[in-house]
C-alpha cells in the first residue's frame, strides 16, 4: 500500500494548519475525502444536476442510471446478491431505527444487543421497551473486553426476533465473532443486524457469506460524503419492513383512503435524493476497492501495532480493552490518569495538530457500566503513517510524564 500516494489525493493533509501539517487520527468519526470523490460529486452538480426515476428528459436518466451504478457498486463490494437489496439512507442510523423500528415487533418480542453498543442501537431499542413492550436482553462482555459467545447463547430464546449488534466497536475497535453470532440467532429464528458503521470502513464484510439479514453503515466513515447511509436488506425479507418515512417516490400508487407501497430499495428511499452523495459513495467505494480491504486492515493493525507498543507500559496510559491491536483495527482509544479525556485532545490538538475525538463517543452506556468518564480515541486510516504515529506517542508519553497523576 502506497500511503505517499494515497496522502497526495487528500488535499487537506497537505495544507499546514498554523505552521504544521495536520495528523488527523479521527477516522473512525469522518474520514477525509480523497479528490476522486469529490470530483465525482461535483461532476454532478456540473453535469448533470438533475433528479433520478422521475423525469425522462437526457440529465435525469444520466443520474439514474449514475446512481444505478452507485447502488451496484455497493452491492458488490458488500457481495449483495442484487443491487435491489441496497438502499439509500441518510446514514447509519436511520439503516439500524428502519430495522429496529419496521419490524413490527410486539409486546414480549425480545432485542438482544451487546453491552457496547453506539446509540443509535441503544436509543431505538429502549424507545421500544418504553412504547411497546419489547424486552432488551444485553449480553455482558468478557472481562478482557470481547464478545462472549457462551453468554450470548444463554440470552437467547425463542422469544428473540431480532439480534442488533455493533461488528465493531467505535470504542475500542473490536469486531465480534460474526458468523457465529448469526448462526446462533438463526438457530433461534431471530434476524439479524448488523451495525458495520466502523467495521465496513475497514474490513472486507461479504454479507451473504455471513448469511446477516440486515445491515447499516455510512459513507462519510468510508472515504465517501456526509448524508449517505448504504443499508442492506436481504431479498426475501426486505419488502416485510416498514419504511420510517413515508411520502413520494416509495409508494406505486395512491388512491384518496390508501398506499401501495413499491418494493426494496425503493420503498426507503422517500423523498428526493441526495444524488451527488449517491455518486460520490459509488467513487469512494471504487477508491476503497482499488486498494483493497485486506490491505487496509493490514495497514490500520500495523499501525496499531506500534502506537500500542509505544504506550502500553507508559505510567498512566490506560488503554481500552481488548489490549491486543490485533484485534483493535485502527482505534487506540484511552486514558491518562489525572487528565480529563478532552483535555488530552485539546492539548495534542494545539501542540502537535493531532485530531481526534474524546468523551464518551455516543456510547454512555458502555462507560457507566465500566465507570470511566470517557476515554481519548485516536482512530487511523488509509492515509496515516508511522511517522504520524511516533510524533503521537511521543506527546503521549510527555504529556503522561508532565501532567499524568502518576508522573
Ligand atoms: C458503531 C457506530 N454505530 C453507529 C454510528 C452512527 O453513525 P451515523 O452517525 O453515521 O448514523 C456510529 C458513528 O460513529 C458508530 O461508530
Amino acid at each position: 500500500m502506497d500511503v505517499g500516494k494515497i496522502r497526495r489525493d487528500f488535499t487537506v493533509l497537505n495544507r499546514e494548519i498554523g505552521g504544521k501539517l495536520p495528523i488527523y487520527f479521527d477516522s473512525a468519526c469522518q474520514t477525509l475525502r480523497p479528490k476522486p470523490v469529490i470530483d465525482a460529486m461535483t461532476e454532478y452538480y456540473e453535469s448533470f444536476p438533475s433528479c433520478a426515476g422521475r423525469s425522462v428528459h437526457k440529465l435525469a436518466t444520466e443520474v439514474s442510471l449514475r446512481c444505478d451504478a452507485a447502488r451496484s457498486r455497493v452491492a458488490d463490494f458488500f457481495d449483495a446478491e442484487s443491487p435491489t437489496e441496497i438502499a439509500f439512507l441518510k446514514n447509519t442510523t436511520e439503516g439500524l431505527n428502519t430495522v429496529i423500528f419496521g419490524m413490527g415487533l410486539k409486546k414480549g418480542d425480545e432485542i438482544v444487543t451487546t453491552d457496547y453498543e453506539h446509540n443509535s442501537v441503544h436509543v431505538p431499542v429502549v424507545q421500544l421497551t418504553k412504547t411497546v413492550g419489547v424486552r432488551h436482553r444485553m449480553v455482558e462482555s468478557a472481562t478482557d473486553g470481547t464478545f462472549d459467545l457462551e453468554r450470548f447463547e444463554k440470552a437467547m430464546n425463542k422469544k428473540v426476533r431480532l439480534v442488533d449488534m455493533c461488528l465493531t466497536s467505535n470504542v475500542s475497535g473490536y469486531t465480534l465473532p460474526a458468523r457465529e453470532v448469526v448462526e446462533i440467532a438463526h438457530s433461534y429464528g431471530a434476524k439479524v443486524l448488523f451495525d458495520a458503521a466502523q467495521a465496513a470502513p475497514s474490513m472486507r464484510i461479504d454479507v451473504r457469506q455471513l448469511g446477516v439479514d440486515f445491515m447499516a453503515a455510512s459513507a462519510h466513515k468510508m472515504c465517501g460524503p456526509s448524508g449517505v447511509g448504504v443499508f442492506y436488506a436481504r431479498a426475501e425479507i426486505s419488502d416485510r419492513l416498514t419504511p420510517l418515512m413515508f411520502g413520494g417516490h416509495g409508494v406505486t400508487d395512491t388512491d384518496y383512503a390508501s398506499f401501495k407501497l413499491l418494493p426494496a430499495p425503493e420503498r426507503f428511499e422517500t423523498g428526493l435524493q441526495n444524488y451527488s452523495g449517491i455518486v460520490g459513495t459509488g467513487a469512494a467505494l471504487d477508491y476503497l476497492s482499488a486498494i483493497g480491504m485486506d490491505a487496509i486492515r493490514e495497514h490500520e493493525i500495523s499501525l496499531n501495532k506500534r502506537m500500542t507498543r509505544a504506550l502500553v507500559d507508559v505510567p498512566g496510559v490506560s488503554v481500552i480493552r481488548p489490549r491486543d491491536p490485533n484485534v483493535r483495527g485502527g482505534i487506540f482509544s484511552f486514558n491518562i490518569e489525572g487528565l480529563s479525556a478532552h483535555d488530552i485532545a485539546m492539548i495534542l490538538d494545539n501542540s502537535n495538530n493531532i485530531m481526534m475525538r474524546s468523551g464518551m463517543h455516543c456510547c454512555h452506556t458502555y462507560f457507566h457500566s465500566r465507570g470511566i468518564d470517557g476515554c481519548a480515541r485516536a482512530s487511523l486510516y488509509i492515509y496515516n503513517e508511522a511517522g504520524e504515529v511516533d510524533v503521537f506517542t511521543e506527546a503521549v508519553s510527555d504529556l503522561a510524564a508532565k501532567f499524568g497523576k502518576s508522573s
